[in-house]
């Protein structure tokens, strides 16, 4: 504090709040909570419900019971109160579909991640993660105080060249399977390749890529061939293509017992409540029943590019059900979400911080239980409020 630069007042002291809400505001950043009405009929493609079993009867009915017969929350640590028959039952089950030694549920996709990556690493190691990793994983990279070399986004070379040249013993490979802002997927064979090479652990999250890639939707680790492989750990979450809530880390049997004794996300968070769990469970088993829904989400999505495409939008080449609309500014990216929304379809706004490049996209994931009618809302929607200028479409 300078001399004549008082201290703030009780009443200012949260000023920078509105000088940094200001410069949101006026940069076209400003988010917005928007409360969702139930039982709208409005399209939704921003949620990602990829599958559309959110709201399945099979799957929100085991959520009820479940909540009926345990209670509504898990009541504790999973280590003191918060296990019960249901985790370990998910937890075997998603192992078994993902072709993982053993897995581990979490209260949340997040909170697995943070713990892969912390109790993974930790000071002495090296993280070599790609530069568009999600916030969670980048979060974990933070908390492990390990040495961390951001790479380019998809660069095995420069993954490879890491890992040759490091000093540490131990080292992380960190990547998403499908990057949740354009949709890509990660070069997963030869990062497994590189770190098999170099001694290092590979973890994937698969937040995207599970339920919508390969053989009924077992993800994009089981796809690439690297499901049960001793250095291979996956993360994924339960709130998308299961439509439910909560996450999970798979891998060697010796790594998620090291999660249990480790992993801070893990021991001091309230256990993932039992409806979630049942409502995971099901949905799995729901996947694991109509093996059809993940070819269909992957088939959607494909289809819906290419009508984007044609209606001269310049949209994400999709590997899974994350469809991704470059927009020229982010004043122009609410401007088509809210036009869409004004159309009865939902999508969702991606902007600067969130987006990688500075480059706004309202994405548009599909789901197979919706299918022909609202498409054409759709394309109509974006269409008429395409924004005309030099950077139209950029
Ligand atoms: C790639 C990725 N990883 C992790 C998460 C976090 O999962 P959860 O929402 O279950 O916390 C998300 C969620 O949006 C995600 O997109």
């Amino acid at each position: 504090m300078t001399a004549g630069n008082p201290l703030p007042a009780p009443d200012e002291v949260f000023d920078w709040i509105d000088v940094r809400a200001q410069a949101r505001q006026e940069a076209g950043l400003a988010r917005q909570l928007r409360p969702r009405a139930a039982g709208s009929d409005a399209l939704d493609l921003a949620s990602n419900d990829y599958l559309g079993l959110a709201r399945d009867k099979r799957v929100a009915g085991a959520a009820a019971a479940a909540a009926l017969k345990w209670g509504a929350g898990s009541t504790g640590s999973r280590l003191v109160t918060g296990s019960t028959e249901l985790h370990t039952e998910l937890e075997l089950e998603l192992a078994s579909f993902c072709g993982m030694q053993a897995a581990l549920v979490f209260s949340s996709g997040f909170m697995a991640n943070l713990a892969a990556v912390s109790a993974l690493t930790g000071p002495g190691t090296a993280i070599v993660a790609d530069k568009l990793i999600h916030a969670s994983l980048i979060d974990g990279t933070r908390l492990s105080k390990a040495d961390v070399a951001v790479m380019g986004h998809c660069d095995v070379a420069g993954v490879t060249n890491a890992l040759a040249k490091r000093k540490h013993e131990r080292a992380l490979v960190v990547t998403d399977s499908v990057f949740s802002v354009d949709g890509d997927l990660a070069p997963l064979a030869p990062l497994a390749h590189a770190c098999g090479k170099h001694g290092a652990a590979l973890l994937v999250d698969d937040a995207h890529g599970f339920g919508v890639i390969g053989e009924a939707g077992k993800g994009a680790v089981h796809d690439a061939g690297l499901a049960g492989s001793p250095n291979v750990v996956m993360t994924l979450t339960l709130s998308k293509s299961l439509g439910a809530q909560g996450g999970a880390i798979l891998g060697p049997r010796r790594v998620i017992k090291h999660m249990v004794d480790h992993a801070r996300s893990f021991i001091f968070d309230t256990g993932l409540a039992p409806g979630s769990v049942a409502a995971a469970l099901t949905a799995l088993r729901v996947l694991k029943e109509e093996p059809q829904l993940a070819g269909q989400a992957r088939q959607n999505a494909f289809e819906l590019t290419e009508r984007l495409t044609a209606a001269g939008l310049q949209v994400s080449t999709p590997t899974a059900a994350v469809v991704s609309v470059r927009a020229p500014s982010p004043e122009a990216a609410v401007a088509w979400a809210n036009d869409c929304r004004t159309a009865g379809v939902v999508v969702g706004c991606f902007r600067p911080p969130s987006t990688p490049d500075q480059i706004s996209r309202p994405p548009a994931p599909d789901r197979p239980r919706r299918r022909r009618r609202p498409r054409g809302r759709l394309i109509t929607a974006r269409t008429a409020s395409r924004p005309q200028g030099p950077n139209a479409g950029a």
